[in-house]
Order: structure tokens, then sequence, then C-alpha cells
């Protein structure tokens, strides 16, 4: 998002369709290979996060009534800048992540701090498909079917003390499973903040699968934040460390260049980013001849959480 010319176009927007398809199979298909013959046998990142679907997912109340994203996009049009700054990169290079075993810390303003096992996080809350509306800051809109359960139950669970306001996430930082740490795009480890009472809100989701199956590398396996009311990078991805702070985080973003990004980075179509307008989005997936849509107030999720920014200047805080 930082050091990319603007570029809203996707491959699949200018190439026909089963060139496309055909081209990614290919290249997936490379990728596969290379590594495996680099290993010399079955690679046990890849064995570790193979397809593997969810039993017992309960469909929630919460959730756009809209046609997910297909699975290709969703999983083959991403930014996650630990595996490079192209939209391919995460699909192409993320094998190198080993999404098992896996804790996450819990650190801070809690009574006792803590550490999890990503299985025990299963266990913490029934597992939901939530079908969210997602919009990233460059103008680009999915619709994804998440598997996750209520970052709220999670917090209940952490046990976080009176001076708690804010909560603070942090990716893995490892060079070897993460070989775009190795470049300065962002000051890594990639951290995200949210304010406690939109931590609290049923809307925000720690989603621990897509599409009804684990979560893919790329994708941010095997636990990432889900906020779908604010732009896509505060959907910090591969979870380790989870901080309850009393001040408020400054986020990878937000060190990055505190011009565009602020700290709630709510989508809001009247407040137009620096580079990139906010007011139409592009919906991934669509064609080429699907006209760009309305982008909408806190994304559609106004009756949901508009009430926690009464008061406030969304200009300023934006
Ligand atoms: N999390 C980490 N750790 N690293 C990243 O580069 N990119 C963010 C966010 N989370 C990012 C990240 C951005 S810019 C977007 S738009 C979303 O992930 C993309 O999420 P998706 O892969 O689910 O579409």
């Amino acid at each position: 998002m930082l050091i990319l010319p603007k570029s809203d176009i996707a491959p699949s927007d200018i190439t026909p369709q089963e060139v496309y398809q055909e081209r990614r199979q290919f290249l997936g298909m490379a990728g596969g290979l290379a590594l495996a013959a680099a290993l010399g046998g079955l690679s046990t990142s890849a064995a570790a996060n193979t397809r593997q679907k969810f039993s017992g997912v309960i469909s929630s109340k919460f959730g756009a009534d809209e046609k997910p994203t297909p699975y290709k996009d969703v999983t083959g049009y991403n930014n996650f800048y630990e595996f490079g700054t192209s939209k391919s990169d995460p699909a192409d290079f993320s094998e190198t992540l080993r999404p098992r075993p896996w804790t996450v810390s819990i650190e801070g303003e809690v009574k006792k701090p803590k550490r999890i096992a990503i299985e025990d996080l299963y266990k913490l809350a029934p597992l939901e498909e939530r079908i969210y509306r997602m919009r990233c800051v460059e103008g680009w809109s999915m619709v994804i079917p998440w598997v996750g359960f209520p970052l709220a139950d999670l917090i209940k669970w952490a046990e976080p003390t009176g001076n708690a306001k804010y909560v603070e996430f942090f990716t893995l930082n490892d060079q070897q499973q993460m070989p775009g740490q190795r470049s300065n795009v962002l000051d890594w480890p990639y951290n995200e903040g949210l304010r406690m009472d939109e931590a609290m809100n049923p809307l925000t989701l720690m989603a621990v699968g897509l599409y009804g199956e684990q979560m893919p590398n790329q994708n941010g396996a095997p636990i990432r934040l889900v906020t779908p009311w604010k732009y896509g990078f505060k959907g910090i991805k591969s979870i380790v460390r989870i901080k309850f702070t009393e001040q408020m985080p400054v986020s990878s973003w937000m060190k990055a260049n505190i011009h565009e990004y602020g700290f709630y980075s709510n989508v809001n179509p009247d407040v137009d980013h620096p580079r990139w307008s906010q007011a139409t989005e592009r919906r991934i997936g669509t064609g080429f001849f699907q006209k760009r849509q309305k982008t909408l107030m806190f994304n559609g999720y106004a009756e949901q959480v508009a009430q926690m920014y009464s008061g406030m200047d969304l200009r300023k805080n934006f």
C-alpha cells in the first residue's frame, strides 16, 4: 500500500479469465514443485496446512446476504507484505509459513499473562461462519465467508485489568518463515490495534478459516483479525501476541506514514486517502465489465458500529 504506484487493476481484469486461471495454476504448480525439489520431498509446512474442513461450524446472524467472492480470488489476490508486495506474492510464496504448532501469548494489562495453543483457541467459543464485505483502502473489495469466533470471547477469557483501554496485535516475526521481513518496507513485526469497545463489538472476529476450511497461509494462517467496517489493513494476519494497553497503539502503517494511515481506519466514502478516492470500490471477481460500486459508510455496518464514534470528528480521527 505504501510503496506501490497506484494500481487498481487485477491481472484477472486485463487477461481473459481462462488464460489468467491457467497461468495461476501453472505458477502455483511451479512454486510447489520448486519447493518440493528444494526440500527433497514433501514439505512439512505445506503438509501442515493442506485444505482441511472444519466440522460443526454454525452459521451466524451477523453477515452479509451477498454472494461470496470466488475462492480463487479470495486466496489469490492478497496483501501480506511478509511474503512480498505484489498481490500474487502471498499465494506464490507463503508455503514457508508453518501454522502448526502455534501459540498466541496474552500480555500487558491482564490479571495473569498466558499463552494459548491454536487448538485451544478453537474451543474458546463455537466456530461460526460469517459472510462479511471486506473493503481495502486501495479501492477493491471482496465478500468473504470467514470461519471464526468473536474476539470478545477471547478477551473475556484473557481477563484484562481495568487499565486496559486498547488491544494490540502482533504478527509472527521470523525471517525464515516470512522472507519479506528481510526488506524494510514496514516496521516488523506487523502490528495493529483496536480500542476496547471496538474489540468487544460483536462484529469483531478472530478468523481461523474461510470457505469452511482452515485458514490458508496467504490469508493469515492460523489466526487473524477481521473488522469488516474498517479498511483491510486493520485485519492483521498470523497473530502470535495480543497485548492489552492503556495507551493507544501505534500501528506499522501509522509508523510508515501517519498522514495516510490513522488509528481508526474506518471505511468512510467521504474522506479520501491522499492517493485513493474512497467513494467507490471495485468488487473483485465480478468481471471486467462490472461497474465500480458506491462505498457505504462503515462499509455498510453503520447500524452495528456507528454509535461507537458518535461525537467524534471522523475527518480528524481517520
Ligand atoms: N497482515 C500482515 N501481517 N501483513 C500484511 O501485509 N496486509 C493487510 C492485512 N493484514 C497485511 C496484513 C492488508 S493491506 C490487507 S488489504 C489485508 O490484510 C488483506 O487481507 P486478505 O488477504 O484477507 O484479503
